[in-house]
């Protein structure tokens, strides 16, 4: 298959708007063009803060139904779980040694939680993290890597370890390109960007009254005190929701309105939630179709064409090496 696309997503939580507007919207639409190997990176999801069994189980689980829910097409896309193929851990292991550790050390979101955790939390699978995706990548030479921007760093790492490996064993490794998503990335509740770890989400499948809560709870422009001060839009977390889920003539409407001081911002929420509950809506329907036993079968083959396709690869890389 040359049209092949790989990608993936922790399972730290339940799949929320950023993630779907960042990565996995776009995952959705290559479906027509591309074969996407998409899976749950529950190996990263370590490096993270530590998850209880059970909890692992099920944010593996609930991300394969979020994913199912926004359009993963099982017969289009190969969907399994990192853990269930055993090569990328392999390949991991082996492209740590044609890694040196200050390419590693230099990677921005290593230096970012390095310095914002703490020593505790500086373990070697963490400053390795790049070394796995760069595994999780090379194993089903790709023709693209869809991500968002943040990841742009992990892919040139990859493309490098790729380069060296190739160096130094021959030519068995593709150099990934990438394929950004071009969406701008969506404010969450509080404003900064949309993320779990800020606990400012917006969860992909909340029902309709979880949404009308949440957008209530957003922040909006800080200088509109009073409902008679003027707005600015362009500052306001909820004009940046209406810019993407509402229709062009609502969206000048709203800024008519907050520019002019003759909309609410409770008024304004409402038709946030609205759109955006409208939006969510065929989400929620294919959401309703996805059951325990859906999860179960899509994780097992897809775990048995996964496997497959990364065999192909490490035996040649066993190869190379002198493994076989
Ligand atoms: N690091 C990615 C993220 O946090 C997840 C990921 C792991 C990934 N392995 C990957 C993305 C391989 C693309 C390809 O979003
Ligand atoms: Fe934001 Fe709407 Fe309030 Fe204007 S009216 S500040 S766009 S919430």
């Amino acid at each position: 298959m040359t049209n092949r696309i790989v990608s993936g997503i922790q399972p730290t939580g339940r799949m929320h708007l950023g993630n779907w507007m960042g990565a996995v919207s776009n995952w959705v639409s290559l479906q027509s063009t591309h074969q996407p190997v998409l899976f749950v990176a529950n190996l990263h999801a370590l490096t993270g803060a530590p998850q209880l069994a059970e909890d692992m189980r099920y944010t593996t689980r609930q991300l394969v139904y979020d994913l199912l829910s926004c359009g993963i097409d099982p017969n289009r896309s190969i969907l399994f779980c990192q853990s269930d193929v055993p090569a990328h851990s392999e390949l991991h292991l082996i492209l740590s040694m044609v890694t040196p550790i200050p390419w590693l050390e230099r990677v921005p979101s290593y230096k970012d939680k390095r310095d914002a955790l703490g020593e505790e939390w500086n373990h070697y699978g963490f400053l390795g993290y790049p070394v796995l995706q760069a595994a999780d990548i090379l194993l089903y030479h790709p023709t693209g890597v869809p991500v968002g921007k943040d990841q742009l760093p992990h892919l040139e790492l990859t493309r490098e370890i790729a380069r060296r490996f190739n160096h130094r064993y021959g030519p068995i490794l593709c150099e990934p390109v990438d394929m950004v998503t071009e969406t701008p990335v969506l404010p969450g509740l509080d404003g900064r960007k949309m993320s779990k770890s800020y606990q400012n989400t917006i969860p992909i499948t909340a029902t309709q009254s979880e949404v009308e809560t949440l957008v209530k709870r957003m922040v909006t422009d800080p200088n509109r005190v009073r409902k008679t001060d003027c707005g600015t839009p362009e500052q306001c977390p909820v004009f940046a929701y209406h810019q993407q889920f509402s229709t062009p003539e609502a969206c000048q409407d709203v800024a008519h309105a907050c520019r002019t001081a003759s909309i609410g911002c409770v008024a304004c929420k409402t038709q946030c939630a609205a759109a955006l509950n409208r939006y969510l809506h065929p989400i929620r329907e294919r959401a309703h179709t996805v059951t325990n036993q859906t999860i179960d079968e899509v994780l097992a083959a897809g775990r048995i064409q996964a496997n497959q396709l990364a065999s192909y690869t490490m035996d040649k890389v066993k190869q190379v090496i002198g493994f076989s």
